[in-house]
């Protein structure tokens, strides 16, 4: 009977400390805080909703970038080393993203990116993916709108050479634009943290450019916005996913009113159930609509948690492996599959800035891009 009752306690302390652990990797402070606060609160909503796996309590362990290269690669050696984590949600910033990689990659520790588009992100990994699509179909999304929807025939690009992001998405939109619609594009630099742009400005409205396209984050798009407006220019700006935080329209104002950018999801798009009981339950517990962010982090954790049960284990490696053979998985944000090169094929949204809401404009599909 003792040692029956031992035996109880035993399986009970076991059955308390056996845990799963989710590492959380996001500029938590820093330039691109907002992005990681919102991503955040989408992870801890689906983590309420499902905090256990294999019978197991997870238990998630946040790190934070600071929004930068070697604190993001830093902080996932932390998660993976010390935390012992069996697999890692972020970063947001395909930068970041990319430094982190290198240490889950050696490490054999899966990394599920939520938003970073660039290409390299993944490319020649086995142990990175992603729930977002990529920057050529991004770029080429940007390009075909700019074109068709705007009939853009000269096109100022403010890039942010510090940002992969940034260079990549120049770059694809540029190839389209350039070679299938023969527009004419001028291409301006500056750097994360800038605050001040009339240089580049002048040189785009000398151009005589009928669209500003910035393809870096909302804090230096919503400053472009403002200071080409208040120089005078009145043609379209339009932007890629780094403008999709609810803090765009914070600080840009009135200006940013009337920016088209492409984006992985909008609320107002939802037209699932899954999709609907997100934003009702999101609401619920935040007393605010989602952002895109909340959307994919939320889908992050959930598609980990999936592919941990269906891997029946907590082997890295395994839950790698199920997770790379991720097929028709139901996400809030749309159905993800993952490719043979961990990237997910999904839609590319485009939503317009007005009243201060991002409003649902158009959606465009991978085949329509080819
Ligand atoms: N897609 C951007 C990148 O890869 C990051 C991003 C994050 C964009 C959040 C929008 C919102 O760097």
């Amino acid at each position: 009977m003792r040692k029956l009752l031992s035996f109880i306690v035993l399986l009970l302390a076991l059955s308390i400390f056996a845990e799963i652990k989710i590492g959380v990797l996001l500029p938590l402070t820093g330039g691109i805080s907002a992005f990681g606060d919102w991503t955040k609160k989408g992870i801890e909503l689906a983590h309420k909703q499902k905090g256990t796996a294999l019978g197991e309590k997870i238990t998630l362990v946040y790190a934070d970038t600071r929004s930068e290269k070697t604190e993001a690669a830093n902080a996932m050696a932390r998660l993976i080393d010390k935390e012992k984590v069996v697999a890692v949600i972020g970063e947001i910033a395909s930068s970041n993203s990319m430094a982190a990689a290198e240490i889950a990659e050696a490490r054999k520790v899966p990394q599920v990116a939520v938003t970073s588009t660039n290409p390299l992100v993944t490319q020649g990994k086995k142990f990175v993916s992603r729930v977002c699509f990529i920057d050529p179909l991004q770029g080429t999304a940007l390009a075909e709108f700019a074109a068709k929807n705007l009939k853009a025939k000269k096109v100022t690009i403010f890039v942010d050479i510090e940002q992969d992001y940034s260079v990549g998405l120049t770059n694809y939109f540029t190839e389209r634009f350039e070679k299938k619609y023969k527009g004419q594009v001028l291409k301006v630099q500056y750097k994360s943290g800038d605050q001040e742009f009339s240089a580049q400005i002048s040189q785009a409205i000398a151009f005589g450019s009928d669209v500003i396209m910035m393809t870096g984050y909302y804090n230096e798009i919503a400053l472009i916005a403002q200071q080409a407006r208040s120089m005078g220019y009145k043609g379209y700006f339009i932007a890629g996913d780094g403008a999709d935080a609810p803090e765009l329209v914070k600080i840009g104002g009135k200006a940013v009113e009337g920016l088209y950018f492409t984006t992985h999801y909008v609320p107002e798009a939802a037209t699932t159930k899954l999709a609907k009981d997100f934003v009702e339950a999101f609401k619920k517990q935040y007393g605010t609509m989602p952002a895109m962010n909340a959307a994919l982090g939320y889908d992050a954790y959930m598609l980990i948690v999936d592919a941990i049960e269906r891997a029946k284990s907590k082997d890295p490696v395994k839950i790698n492996t199920a997770i790379r053979s991720t097929k028709g998985f139901q996400g809030v944000s749309g159905t993800i599959t993952i490719d043979e090169n961990g990237n997910a094929i999904k839609d590319v949204i485009i939503v317009k800035v007005q009243n201060g809401q991002f409003k649902y404009e158009t959606r465009i599909e991978p085949k329509d891009l080819q």
